[in-house]
């Protein structure tokens, strides 16, 4: 077999070449290569250009996407980054994945593409069959499916199945509505706009839009200006690691926060503003990957059917095999699916699954123009094909064990440099002791050729290609340790 170690950037060799087995990525770099600093000249003069007519403040690098292959993102300047934030997490299989590159060549496909319906009123005829076979194919035990444009609206919109679900059980089942519920809605007044909350968690993120940034709880700068709806925020649980050696504290502290969260539904339905849904991330991420138990979210999940209230699992980023499974929320045997799964991300479209009971009744009540686009699900497709085909989801749980246990050698090894080394498959972080350490280690990264991304305030978090093999795992840790030994 071809030593694909051997390999430098080849275009012409990695697309022709079919993956079988995995063996890894045809035409993909040896390894990292830094020519000039990070961003770059070209980079710096495209930034310049942007700048003069968009906000900028959170552009690292221009890249060129032409170049960038497999788990490797190639720079304006032609530095060679090892990737292990991909896209703030949204690439399943990579880049230029010759799979994905092949989608469009299809007629039909480009068809789809090009003529992009309005799919909650004139859908493809290819439309049912494939959300069937895509999408559904995929369902973690839900029968329904509603697709959307991105993480924020794909939540902003599953909230509304979650209220007029619980207004519906209200009614008694009943499906009409009375004139002075038409007329009051109509001037955001209840009974038609009922006050209604939704509980979610400190340090969560939902999103940036209006309704899922009331749930939003991670960082200052995404809310402030913004009005917000008086909602209940319970604390999510905070775990004390190396987990195996805190167990009754840190079980001590999921009971804490579930009887807070039982607290609340009470507080809040003596307010007159019942709680109708439980939205939750299986992990914290942008709020520093904070993760708990599968207790944790058993609990939940009962409180939430205690209470008539719907339990929304929002697997944008979670979602999509990077925890060894296809939703991280499977690792927690939940005693039948959350009400509502949302996704996006590694998923190429953002949508739900949700039960057959929070479907509404009436057309137009859950809508868009667009409501999605079916090039992204010929492009999920061909994502799914690459990962049955090469078992990617075993492929992240080896590198995931081999970076995980790496890194807790680092933090043993580096204990004022880094901490808590956390999370599932390659769906991984660590902290640092504060985050201008933690900003110091990412930047010395990249002078080392690895794109990294932080989280919550001194968080790093691994979020690699599910094509991520154990020697990109050992050229990450052979980066971080050196990043660790030089600032030691
Ligand atoms: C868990 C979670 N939900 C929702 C969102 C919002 O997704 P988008 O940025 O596509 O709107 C994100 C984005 O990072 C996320 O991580």
């Amino acid at each position: 077999m071809r030593n694909i170690n051997s390999l430098v950037i080849n275009k012409k060799t990695f697309k022709s070449v079919a993956f079988r087995c995995f063996s890894g990525v045809p035409g993909e770099p040896n390894g990292p290569h830094i020519k000039t600093s990070i961003p770059g000249p070209r980079s710096k003069a495209l930034l310049a250009e942007l700048n003069e007519i968009q906000q900028t403040g959170s552009v690292q690098l221009f890249a060129d996407y032409s170049n960038s292959i497999g788990n490797y993102l190639i720079d304006a300047d032609g530095n060679i980054l090892l990737d292990s934030f991909t896209q703030i997490s949204t690439l399943p299989v990579g880049y230029n994945h010759p799979e994905l590159l092949n989608v469009f060549k299809q007629e039909n496909t480009l068809k789809a593409l090009i003529n992009r319906p309005a799919l909650g009123v004139f859908p493809g005829d290819y439309w049912p069959s494939l959300l069937k076979d895509v999408l559904l194919s995929i369902s973690p035990g839900l029968s329904q499916v509603t697709t959307m444009m991105c993480g924020s609206c794909s939540n902003e919109n599953a909230y509304k199945n979650l209220f007029i679900r619980y207004q519906k059980i209200a009614r008694g089942g009943d499906i009409t509505f009375t004139e002075d519920e038409e007329s009051s809605c109509m001037i955001n007044m209840p009974p038609g706009s009922p006050k209604l909350s939704l509980l979610s968690f400190h340090g969560a993120f939902h999103g940036r839009t209006f309704g899922a940034l009331t749930t939003t709880h991670s960082k200052a700068i995404h809310k402030l200006d913004i009005p917000a709806f008086d909602w209940p925020i319970a604390h999510f649980p905070k775990y004390k690691y190396p987990l195996e050696d805190n167990a009754r504290d840190n079980k001590a502290e999921d009971e804490k926060c579930l009887a807070e969260v039982e607290e609340l539904f009470e507080q809040y339905k003596k307010k007159g503003i019942p709680v109708a849904g439980i939205v939750v991330e299986p992990i914290q991420s942008e709020g520093g990957d904070n993760e708990a138990s599968s207790e944790f979210f058993q609990g939940l999940q009962n409180i939430a059917k205690k209470n008539g209230a719907g339990l929304l699992l929002d697997e944008v980023q979670t979602g999509c095999g990077a925890t060894g499974k296809m939703w991280c929320h499977e690792h927690f045997n939940l005693s039948s699916p959350p009400d509502i799964v949302t996704f996006s991300k590694k998923m190429q479209i953002g949508g739900y699954f949700h039960t057959a009971e929070m479907r509404p009744d009436q057309p137009y009540r859950v809508f868009n123009t667009w409501m999605g686009d079916p090039g992204k699900i010929f492009l999920l497709k061909a994502v799914i094909k690459v990962i049955n085909q090469n078992n990617l989801l075993n492929n992240v749980q080896i590198t995931g064990a081999k970076l995980k246990s790496g890194l807790h050698k680092l933090e043993q090894e580096y204990s004022n440099l880094i901490n808590s080394v956390r999370g599932r498959g390659t769906f991984l972080a660590f902290n640092a002791p504060s985050q201008k350490l933690r900003d110091d280690i990412m930047n010395s990264l990249k002078k080392k050729g690895i794109q990294s991304g932080g989280c919550g305030k001194q968080a790093i978090r691994l979020r690699p290609a599910l094509i991520f093999q154990e020697k990109h795992a050992d050229i990450y840790l052979d980066c971080l340790r050196q990043v660790l030994q030089e600032m030691k």
